[in-house]
């Protein structure tokens, strides 16, 4: 009964971490792990730390089977700014590397594949006014609301490829789309979020002021933010359902938060920093476009996964503040 958790990153170790805590066996991949990064989250005596290219096909059947895989969660992935820098990683990686692991899983008879999906995909939806919390079954133009980016376009093509491997071969799937993840440790912080965090917090701060100068860190309106500790719960909840009736899952907090709340949850975990004025674009976070007025709706994942968000902005701000030392 090992999981096989593909990515040793932010979400992967966390997700590690909570499945050791259970005295289960865990199995953690990535192309380069890092011992110290990884045993910074959980004990190491605690996982199995292999190194491994999900883009290698044969490779991942071989582990497979080698190692008796009963679950898998697939996080390894390309972030958006690698493939800002990378284009072909969005193929390679992010749509090659599940459809290994999905084959992988087929072949072994796994009984659970969660998928690591993102709320990426909903955005250019919100060039429309939205009239209510925004659900899993979102009507989207095909062409003229495409995802926004190589990375949305990946996880969205590997979500299609996963509900395909569900029905034709009857694997079980929850896919999971994780709203923007918050929370920092000691590794790369690959993510917008990521950066986001670090820079409030103060990394970067010349003589105690804070500036936000790169404008994909700063948005207008709201949106949906969750902590990482969440993130491995939503992941940890999707391996233990008996059923999954919806198959995809929207894992965000349901709250819209401004970029003021950020920046007064800010002040409150570092009150000696001063925070410059910032103009604030007319665009969305992360560079996105549109302006959102509605939250998600994260009903399905409450009822069909007992899943629900714990952390408060505050408490992602605390939990991050031991990575970000000014
Ligand atoms: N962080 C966010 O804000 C966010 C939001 C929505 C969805 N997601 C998704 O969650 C998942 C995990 O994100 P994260 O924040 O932990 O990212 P991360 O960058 O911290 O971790 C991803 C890991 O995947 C590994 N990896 C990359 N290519 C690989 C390959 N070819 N073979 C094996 N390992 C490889 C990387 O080395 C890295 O350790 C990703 O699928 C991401 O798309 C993240």
């Amino acid at each position: 009964m090992t999981t096989l958790i593909t990515g040793a990153g932010l979400i992967g170790c966390q997700t590690a971490a909570l499945l050791a805590a259970r005295g289960e066996p865990v199995l953690l991949l990535d192309l380069q792990p890092a011992p110290a990064l990884i045993g910074s989250v959980l004990p190491l005596n605690q996982v199995t730390v292999l190194s491994g290219d999900v883009c290698d096909r044969a490779a991942m059947l071989a582990l497979l089977q080698q190692h008796g895989i009963t679950a898998v969660v697939h996080t390894a992935a390309a972030l958006s700014m690698a493939i800002r820098q990378t284009p072909t990683l969005a193929a390679d990686v992010n749509l090659g590397g599940t459809v290994n692991l999905l084959e992988a899983a087929r072949a072994c008879g796994v009984r659970r594949f969660v998928l690591a999906s993102s709320t990426t995909l909903y955005y250019p939806s919100f060039r429309r006014p939205q009239t209510g919390p925004v659900a899993e079954d979102f009507a989207f133009h095909a062409v003229s609301e495409r995802p926004g980016s190589l990375y949305a376009a990946s996880k969205l093509a590997a979500e299609y490829f996963t509900q395909h491997y569900a029905d034709q071969f009857g694997l079980s799937v929850a896919i999971l789309r994780y709203s923007a993840v918050l929370g920092l440790w000691a590794g790369p912080n690959n993510s917008v979020p990521g950066r986001l965090l670090a820079t409030l917090l103060g990394q970067g701060a010349v003589n105690g002021r804070v500036a936000v100068a790169d404008p994909l860190l700063l948005w207008s309106g709201g949106d949906d933010f969750i902590d990482a500790r969440d993130v491995a719960a939503a992941n940890v909840a999707a391996l233990d359902a008996t059923a999954l009736p919806s198959r995809v899952y929207t894992i965000g907090s349901g709250r819209l938060a401004t970029f003021a709340d950020f920046v007064a949850a800010a002040r409150q975990v570092r009150p000696a920093l001063v925070f410059d004025e910032m103009a604030l674009p007319d665009t969305g976070f992360a560079g996105f476009p549109y302006r959102r007025t509605q939250p998600f709706d994260v009903a399905c994942a409450q009822t069909e996964l007992g899943f629900a968000a714990r952390h408060d902005l505050l408490s992602s701000f605390n939990a991050a503040s031991a990575w970000a030392r000014p």
